[in-house]
């Protein structure tokens, strides 16, 4: 936004923490006349077709990615553009991998792309998070809880946290890591 000086947006999550953290980066940022978050159900928000939908890691709220993609067509003005942040095999996953995201749920990288083209989109751009970009995403996940359980020992939902922290790292560096990918395809509404 600080570089598009005549772009609105606005922003919808359903976590309360996320949309007041997110308004703070706004007004750091001088950017609360152009950029509005709403703590809501985005499968319920209704919108005008926008130029550019962004969509990171939340395929889940609309039920999968074919939804998701199709969700986003509705948003999208005809050549309009959507950033899809998705998950996809980047080898075969192993039982646990397949246990902690499921069977049917993702492809490969070319299965993703080929979803967006059979979704009316044509394909601009393909990156894909990188193995240390996972491990530092992964890394602060459990230690923001580890940092909490540090400070509060003996609180009454340690245990809870710490067997909460334990699953996640075991299901990351036992399960998914190397495994599943996170790519970002920039896409052309057809
Ligand atoms: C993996 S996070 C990704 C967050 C953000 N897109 C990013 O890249 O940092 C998924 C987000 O989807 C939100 N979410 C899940 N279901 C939702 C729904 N039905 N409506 C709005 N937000 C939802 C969660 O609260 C969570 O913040």
């Amino acid at each position: 936004m600080e570089h598009e000086p005549t772009a609105r947006g606005f922003g919808v999550d359903s976590d309360d923490y996320a949309i007041t953290r997110g308004r703070a980066n706004v007004d750091a940022r001088g950017l609360a006349s152009r950029v509005r978050l709403e703590l809501a159900d985005v499968t319920t928000w209704e919108a005008e077709p926008a130029d550019v939908v962004i969509s990171i890691g939340a395929s889940h709220a609309w039920g999968g990615t074919k939804q998701t993609l199709e969700a986003m067509r509705d948003r999208l003005r005809p050549g309009g553009r959507l950033l899809l942040g998705d998950g996809f095999w980047e080898t075969t996953p192993s039982p646990k991998a397949l246990e902690i995201f499921g069977e049917d749920e993702f492809g490969t990288l070319a299965d993703l792309v080929d979803l967006a083209m059979a979704c009316g989109y044509r394909l601009l751009s393909v990156t894909t998070a990188t193995l240390d970009e996972w491990d530092s995403f992964e890394s602060r996940w459990c230690a923001s809880r580890e940092r909490w359980l540090l400070e509060n020992p003996d609180d009454p939902q340690a245990a809870e946290v710490r067997a909460i922290v334990d699953d996640h790292r075991d299901g990351w560096l036992k399960g998914y890591r190397g495994q599943f990918g996170l790519a970002y395809l920039t896409l052309a509404r057809l």
